[in-house]
């Protein structure tokens, strides 16, 4: 249908595109992964470890005793990293996502501390956060929960909304959202908004904080940072010290998906926490947390040592996402907005007509797969039509430039598109 409409704009981009096309490029900005080169900086793990390391903390490394709650030394090191104590601090296997599932099945099958029942029992609701992560919403729904939106604004989640549906319903049951660098938008909540969160008057006695610190330490710019809140303290503050898991892991430290989840809560909610894993496991690897321990202690600069090396190699790709954007599409949202991060992992593009699909669908046709319109929403719905997460950290920075350049071009055209195809209607 398109082919018969024309304007000159329409033609113009009709043209640039079809131009990026003929190229046949295989570019993927799709895949919120490190990349090769941020792998390299931890490849020291693999042979940090000697004979002589079999023993840490008084532990035998290669046998069961140990308990759930993790080496002391890795609790003490992500304790540091979380910014509470080792006693708040459970370290366990390769996943923060498998964490966050088990602390949310527990709280269904048995309720947290402060339940009256069993979430199961009470036809639990939680608030997420969009635009958002795709793997919170597929968890949730899977656990049956049912997911009730709020956006994310510049400065965290709307808390207005939160606190309307929180106050009203016992069965809302707690909000699950990225505190630091959001995905996918990179929004870092105020601490005006964390302090409300960890005392708000919930109808529900448990009402609980999920908060899926993953982008703690992945600032871009030394210079430039936001200030990660400490959920833990805060409801400790507020008189709720049990409100708050802050879950975190070295996906995108060490090597993604093989190194270490760990949460920090209330040494109350670590021991409800503990009391589970335990019926389910003798503990967690704690081979891979010496190895982790070792390596990022005598890592230059320590974590966050490592992590200033990742942000050399990843705010380049940024800076090119920004800079190409621009130059292609101006500052004026006639055809885009997006965000500015100030670390993580993502960007987050709202197209100005509804056409976040037909972007999609255009970029892949010329070769550059974007994550699906649509996964930043519940049920891969978004409502407006409009909104597309960008993940530049894989790609070398010149495919994210050249990536960028055909996304823009892709933008511009189905923009004109929507507007002849409006024009023509109006006439
Ligand atoms: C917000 C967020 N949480 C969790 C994860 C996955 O973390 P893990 O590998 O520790 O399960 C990701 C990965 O992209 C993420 O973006």
């Amino acid at each position: 249908m398109t082919k018969e409409l024309s304007t000159p704009a329409l033609e113009a981009a009709r043209q640039t595109y079809e131009a990026f096309r003929a190229r046949g490029l295989n570019l993927n900005m799709q895949r919120g992964q490190p990349s090769d080169a941020d792998f390299d900086l931890s490849n020291g793990l693999l042979t940090v470890l000697g004979e002589e390391d079999v023993k840490m903390d008084g532990l035998d490394l290669r046998n069961y005793p140990g308990g759930v709650a993790g080496l002391p030394s890795a609790r003490a090191l992500f304790a540091h990293y979380l910014d509470v104590k080792a006693e708040n601090v459970l370290v366990w296997n390769n996943s923060s996502l498998e964490l966050q599932g088990l602390v949310l099945t527990f709280a269904l099958l048995h309720g947290v501390r402060g339940s009256v029942a069993p979430w199961i029992t009470q036809k639990p609701k939680m608030i997420v956060t969009v635009p958002g992560y795709d793997r919170h919403f597929l968890l949730l729904q899977t656990l049956g929960f049912e997911l009730l939106t709020v956006d994310m604004q510049p400065d965290g989640p709307d808390v207005d909304a939160i606190e309307r549906l929180a106050g009203a319903d016992p069965s809302v049951k707690g909000v699950l959202f990225v505190p630091t660098y959001s995905n996918p938008g990179g929004e870092t909540i105020s601490l005006e908004k964390a302090r409300r969160l960890a005392g708000l008057e919930a109808a529900a006695p448990d009402f609980t904080i999920f908060a899926d610190d993953a982008y703690r330490a992945h600032h871009l710019w030394d210079e430039d940072r936001a200030e990660p809140v400490n959920f833990v303290a805060l409801s400790r503050d507020a008189g709720s010290p049990d409100r708050a898991f802050v879950f975190a892991s070295t996906s995108k430290v060490t090597f993604a998906g093989a190194g270490l989840g760990f949460v920090a809560s209330s040494e109350d909610n670590i021991r409800w926490l503990a009391q589970y894993l335990n019926a389910q496991s003798i503990g967690p690897n704690k081979l891979e947390q010496a190895r982790h321990v070792k390596f990022l202690t005598e890592y230059p600069g320590g974590l966050e040592g490592l992590m200033r090396q990742h942000a050399a190699i990843i705010a380049p790709k940024f800076e090119a996402v920004a800079e190409t954007l621009r130059a292609e599409l101006g500052e004026d949202g006639a055809y885009a907005t997006w965000t500015q991060p100030k670390g993580g992992y993502f960007i987050s593009l709202n197209t100005s007509e509804p056409v976040a699909d037909r972007v999609v669908q255009l970029a892949q046709a010329a070769g550059v797969s974007l994550t699906p319109a649509g996964a930043t929403y519940p049920a891969g719905q978004d409502p407006h039509n409009r909104n597309i997460r960008l993940a530049p950290t894989r790609p070398p920075v010149e495919e994210v430039r050249t990536a960028m350049q055909v996304v823009a071009a892709c933008i511009r055209l189905a923009t004109e598109e929507a507007r002849a195809t409006r024009e023509q209607a109006g006439r």
